[in-house]
């Protein structure tokens, strides 16, 4: 179940256009911001493109750089990162740049357009990942088969939308060129139709000689039991809350956040603040909050440990104030042990309710740290 970190990076018009319509490919970026995103391509494991950016541009999408492929090379990585690209035909022209430069490359495609790519003797590993193309497989697989850990997608506008929608993207590089398209028939970065939550938070921007580069990151929590790449950066928050806890030699040290189905931040808290000596993390967060407030039924609470189901210190456990709180949703780092409480399946209490417990190991060392005296 663990992705790659995924980096959509693009360039568009003022008007919102990553392209015209003529034939040749519309220059967007700066020369001092091509050498920005071959600085970004040197810090990735593997790029991907779209079929469609293939045919429009036939890029070589190279780490430029002879420095910067030494420097991968010193650090043990190949001197370019690996080319991905996603095809549902698999109706690809073999002569393209894109097979013929660089490193290894990968193809998903569906079961037909595997077959149709290997007729057309397309030079990668073709990877077939059943009747349609599935984001989460193609991201599982290049984590857990080919050891990608930082993946950089570099358009089109098809391969963007489908990973910001589906809540994939952890993060959004967009340079804003000082020029205009006018074209509606030009090709759009995000296409039109429902995106889940509200605004992205702005965490950079930069001026790049005549270009702005904006970097945002999603923070609208996943609605059901898959995970979103914002449910990682809120872990991770919870994870740096634990680590604030005043030090115990008879309690876990927790951290906890309740966010909005929008991305806003409700409450925080963490194990014995305030002077508490007995609080939990989420205890400390519901108290908060007014328990009449709406946005509580479609909020997910973020907690670096799994709620208790049993305590000694306090009447009720915090799978229980979450129920009776009303949230739906919960995502943690790690399983409560048997350290204090033998049993302790805050879990299963919260499941049986009907509650979406999302366990994302991928933080569970973080969530430990703290806590290492304990376990
Ligand atoms: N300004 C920039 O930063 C930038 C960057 C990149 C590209 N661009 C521009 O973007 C345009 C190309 O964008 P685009 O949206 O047409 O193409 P794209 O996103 O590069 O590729 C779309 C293609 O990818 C495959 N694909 C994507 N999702 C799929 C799915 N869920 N299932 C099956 N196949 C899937 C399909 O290939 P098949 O058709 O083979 O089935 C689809 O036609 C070009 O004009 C290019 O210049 C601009
Ligand atoms: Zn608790």
């Amino acid at each position: 179940m663990p992705y790659p970190y995924v980096l959509l990076s693009a360039a568009v018009s003022l008007d919102g256009f990553l392209d015209d319509t003529t034939p040749e490919r519309l220059l967007l970026s700066s020369p001092a911001d091509f050498d920005r995103v071959d600085e970004v391509r040197a810090s990735v494991d593997a790029i991907l493109v779209g079929a469609g950016t293939i045919r429009a541009d036939n890029p070589r999408l190279l780490v430029n750089s002879p420095e910067r492929r030494a420097a991968r090379v010193a650090a043990g990585q190949p001197p370019y990162p690996l080319k991905v690209t996603v095809s549902g035909s698999g109706e690809l022209d073999p002569q393209a740049n894109f097979w013929h430069t660089g490193g290894a490359k990968a193809l998903y495609t569906t079961d037909e357009g595997a077959e149709r790519a290997r007729a057309l003797g397309i030079a990668a590993d073709v990877v077939p990942l059943g009747p349609r193309l599935d984001w989460r497989r193609l991201l599982e697989h290049l984590h857990d088969e080919l050891g990608v850990r930082r993946l950089m997608v570099e358009g089109g506008g098809t391969v963007h939308t489908q990973l910001l929608r589906q809540g994939l993207a952890d993060e959004l590089q967009l340079v804003l060129a000082p020029l205009l398209v006018g074209d509606p028939d030009a090709p759009r970065l995000f296409g039109p139709g429902g995106y889940q939550g509200g605004r992205l938070r702005l965490v950079e921007t930069r001026r790049i000689e005549d270009v702005v580069l904006n970097r945002y990151e999603p923070t609208a929590p996943g609605a059901g039991p898959l995970p979103v790449a914002a449910d990682r950066h809120w872990l991770a928050l919870a994870c740096e809350l634990a680590e604030r806890c005043p030090p115990s030699k008879t309690a876990f040290s927790v951290g906890a956040v309740i966010v909005a189905a929008d991305g806003t931040e409700l409450a925080r808290g963490h194990s014995r603040e305030a002077g508490d000596p007995v609080v939990h993390a989420e205890e400390a967060a519901l108290a908060k909050l007014d328990r009449a407030d709406p946005r509580l039924r479609t909020a997910t609470v973020y907690s670096s440990l799994e709620p208790c189901a049993r305590r000694s210190s306090r009447p009720a456990p915090c799978a229980r104030l979450i129920l009776d709180a009303g949230v739906r949703r919960v995502v943690t780092a790690w399983r409560e042990p048997d350290t204090f409480v033998t049993e302790a399946d805050g879990t299963g209490l919260l499941t049986a309710a009907g509650v979406d417990v999302l366990v994302l190991a991928e933080c569970e060392e973080r969530a430990k740290a703290p806590n290492r005296h304990l376990v």
